[in-house]
């Protein structure tokens, strides 16, 4: 007696090639997603953010206000200006260029204050006029004092027309 094994269409196992085939497309087609995902991750990443951590060029750090001692006039010599430290410890941060016809003024530490060597204009270490012909106070830019720590804003210069306590930056 000899027996038959009849086998129906759903029992057939895919040709061993076939299932290799399709095994090596998946594959492939795992790794192109891949790289498609990391490239459009490169174009939504943002930028490095170096230009809005770092000061910009007019921003200045003066230092600790520790470091200023009262009555004290300081020279900067970038952002051209003088750190001055009232006596009461506030702080201006004064421009040094004259408010006559605009010539450097330099700081005389002996008779503590500015004298304009152009036509002898003088100033009193808050920028106020001393002495004509200067029509007006120096300039002033705005100081900030954070922690501690001073800074100057040189990208902005203010023409003052007569001194006040809110000009002045208390810690
Ligand atoms: S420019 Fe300073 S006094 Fe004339």
């Amino acid at each position: 007696m000899t027996t038959h094994t009849t086998h129906t269409a759903g029992d057939q196992e895919p040709p061993p090639r076939r299932s290799f085939l399709k095994t090596i497309w998946a594959f492939l087609g795992v790794i192109a997603a891949g790289e498609f995902l990391w490239i459009v991750s490169g174009f939504l990443k943002p930028g490095k953010k170096t230009s809005q951590t770092a000061l910009p060029e007019t921003l200045i750090e003066a230092g600790k206000l520790e470091d200023f001692p009262i009555g004290s006039v300081t020279a900067f010599v970038r952002g051209r200006f003088y750190l001055s430290r009232l006596e009461d410890g506030g702080v201006l941060a004064i421009s040094r260029k004259c408010t006559h016809l605009g010539c450097t003024v330099p700081w005389d530490d002996e008779e503590k204050k500015f004298i304009c060597p152009c036509h002898a204009s003088a100033f009193d270490m808050a920028g106020d006029v001393i002495s004509p012909p200067a029509p007006r106070p120096l300039d002033i830019h705005p100081v900030s004092i954070e922690n501690g720590v001073i800074t100057v804003n040189t990208s902005r210069t203010i023409r003052r027309n007569t001194l006040d306590a809110s000009q002045i930056a208390y810690a």
